[in-house]
């Protein structure tokens, strides 16, 4: 019982239980509640090509079905002048004329039923019951085993799915890591703030990653929830500013999009916080909407001086900028701007959420 295949164990089982019983037939019969019926797994005695496919009701007319659905051993000695059942067209087929039935429990639901049948005159007794149930609580527990082994076995293959998924990740944020830094490369700036910046990116991809622990699917990540998680960093990150964000309950995105979102959200938060001030706090809204059928618009506005006159968002040299044109392009986006010295700066951006066919 503990190394044989379930199906070797069903297959001597049969067996043994015939010639337990004096009988010529035997089969194990495994329950299927979609159609209701019961599927010989296991025959002995039977016509050729019947294990696997013979079936019979499970209705509590059939004694097989009163056993299983009662958990009652029943003995129906007599087939031809059975009353309480009808008899199965297989029995009749067999010139089966008597038949005992026990039930095969599992631990939550029955597996089904273990039927002797016999063609000679004679009768099945009170000791015949306790000796085929016996047999069937053993092969119950034998069942048992191996459900338990095949939802091991399905939670190991999902592991190593999961695991091939999170490497694919891994790689693919390093990538954007790497891509960035060598987009930086050579230009000026201070290098304090240079750095800074750069940390900062690398936050926002370490915090997609931080947001998939646990999730069963991380191909994908609630936009919503990680570009407020995104926002709630930045808040602690700049100060005098005040960075409000809204959003729809979720919109699920393949993660590679939603980290690229984050980023340009991060470069114009930033950007916002940084540059637009006048006196006192910056405010920072940002905006995210679910638009036409498999759209998304983030919007990131800011109350400030507004961008330098002459400014060409596209074609800017600055990192951040160029950042953000790479991303938006790789994206298949939109980004358009309005700004003016009295109202702040928008940006608006527009981005299918799943990526273009290829
Ligand atoms: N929200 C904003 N308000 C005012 N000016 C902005 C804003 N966003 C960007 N700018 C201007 O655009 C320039 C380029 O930005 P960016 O490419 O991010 O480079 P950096 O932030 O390193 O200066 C900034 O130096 C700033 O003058
Ligand atoms: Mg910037």
């Amino acid at each position: 019982m503990r190394g044989v295949p379930l199906q070797e164990l069903l297959n001597e089982a049969v067996r043994v239980c015939a010639d337990g019983l004096n009988a010529e037939l035997c089969k194990v019969l495994e329950y299927q509640p979609q159609d209701n019926r019961l599927l010989m797994k296991a025959g002995f005695g039977w016509h050729e090509g019947l294990v696997g496919v013979a079936t019979v009701g499970a209705d509590m007319a059939s004694p097989s079905g009163y056993a299983l659905h009662t958990g009652k051993p029943v003995i129906s000695n007599h087939l031809e002048n059975e009353e309480r059942f009808r008899t199965p067209e297989l029995l009749l087929v067999h010139g089966v004329r008597r038949a005992i039935n026990v039930i095969l429990q599992g631990d939550g639901t029955p597996y089904g039923v273990l039927e002797v049948d016999s063609r000679s005159p004679g009768e099945f007794n009170e000791a015949d019951i306790t000796f085929l149930q016996a047999a069937a609580n053993l092969l119950g527990m034998a069942i048992e085993r191996q459900r338990h082994e095949a939802s091991l076995q399905a939670a190991l293959d999902y592991h190593k799915v999961l695991v091939n998924e999170i490497n694919h990740r891994v790689k693919n944020s390093l990538q954007l890591v790497a891509a960035m830094i060598n987009l930086r490369a050579g230009a000026a700036g201070d290098p304090t703030e240079v750095l800074r910046e750069a940390s900062s990116r690398i936050a926002v991809i370490a915090q997609a990653h931080e947001r998939l622990t646990g999730s069963s699917d991380i191909a994908r990540i609630d936009l919503a929830a990680y570009l407020g998680a995104t926002c709630k960093d930045l808040a602690h990150q700049m100060n005098d500013c005040d960075i409000e964000f809204t959003a729809p309950a979720s919109i699920a995105m393949p993660t590679d999009r939603a980290v690229r979102i984050a980023l340009i959200l991060n470069e114009l938060v930033i950007n916002a916080c940084k540059h637009g001030f006048r006196k006192g706090a910056v405010r920072v809204w940002v905006t995210l909407k679910r638009s036409e059928p498999e759209r998304m618009r983030l919007v990131v506005r800011d109350n400030g001086q507004g961008l330098p006159p002459g400014l060409d968002v596209a074609n800017a040299s600055t990192m951040g900028l160029r950042v953000v044109t790479a991303l938006v392009q790789q994206m298949g986006a939109k980004l358009r701007v309005e700004t003016s010295s009295a109202a702040g700066t928008e940006f608006v951006l527009d981005c299918p959420i799943l990526a273009p066919e290829a």
